[in-house]
């Protein structure tokens, strides 16, 4: 028989289900069930959901305490490479903002390898994408909005921070750097 012909049994749909069929049938739904549990199983134990909060806040204030953070900790100022970009080095634990605008992630900081941050993060524009790798952090930042999400930098290294949302003709050169030390 085939699907293009019509059955030559016409009451084709009431026949007793093949034994063949039957099997891939369960097998199909128990391995359904167990990925549908895996959901489950993973966002407790997989660790894989971000916990970020969000809060309300303006791109002045904002701006205001990316700003206290940048006169406080600055170490040195960038390279020609780095925009000249004040490079921001506070100690582990403490806050930190980073603002997203057309085209630059600003400042740039030094973190230290296995603390812990408090990464806050704005745009003083439009909506940018906020990607850490390989952290496995990627989250949209709006203006007007502080989203705040606790960062561990593991690996030593430079961490180069992109932009996850077209944000207009500079999206792509939209780059910014976190040296981890
Ligand atoms: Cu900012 Cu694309």
């Amino acid at each position: 028989m085939s699907a293009i012909l019509p059955p030559s049994e016409r009451i084709w749909w009431n026949q007793p289900i093949d034994k063949l069929e039957f099997i891939w049938v369960a097998i199909a739904f128990v391995w359904s069930l167990t990925m549908f549990g895996m959901m489950i199983w993973w966002h407790v134990y997989g660790n894989q959901n971000l916990a970020n909060e969000t809060y309300k806040t303006t791109k002045e204030m904002f701006a205001a305490k990316t700003q206290a953070v940048v006169d406080k900790y600055t170490v040195r100022t960038g390279t020609e490479a780095e925009k000249q970009f004040p490079v921001v080095a506070p100690p582990a634990g403490s806050d930190i903002y980073l603002i997203g605008r057309l085209w630059d992630w600003w400042p740039i900081y030094e973190l230290e390898a296995g603390k812990t941050y408090k990464l806050h993060l704005s745009a003083m524009d439009y909506m940018h994408g906020f990607p850490l790798q390989p952290q496995n952090i990627n989250i949209q930042v709006h203006p007007n909005y502080d989203h705040v999400v606790k960062i561990t930098p593991h690996t030593k290294g430079t961490y180069s921070i992109v932009c996850n949302e077209y944000c207009g003709i500079g999206h792509h050169t939209m780059v910014g750097r976190i040296y981890v030390k």
